[in-house]
């Protein structure tokens, strides 16, 4: 499991080895838009600020994923303990 913030409220939520970004936030009342939930699509792009992606998308290209300032929460995690999302 890895921990998600959201910039704009400072609020921190543990995403749980078994559950998707987006899920889990849904749990909590937050909503990031999604179509696919398969990497393909890219509706849930989301910008990421501080932390290190672990990429599991199709959609993102290697350079995007390289830049690690953006990634599918549908479906893609975290590295390390931590991600500070632009949400
Ligand atoms: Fe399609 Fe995340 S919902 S890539």
């Amino acid at each position: 499991e890895f921990q998600v913030r959201l910039a704009s409220s400072g609020k921190t939520y543990t995403i749980p080895a078994d559950t998707s970004v987006t899920d889990a936030l849904r749990e909590h009342g937050v909503e990031i838009l999604v179509s696919c939930e398969q990497g393909v699509c890219g509706t849930c792009l989301t910008r990421v600020l501080e932390g290190e992606c672990d990429h599991r998308d199709l959609y993102l290209t290697d350079e995007e994923k390289a830049a690690n300032d953006q990634f599918t929460p549908c479906c893609s995690r975290a590295k390390g303990p931590l991600l500070v999302l632009d949400l």
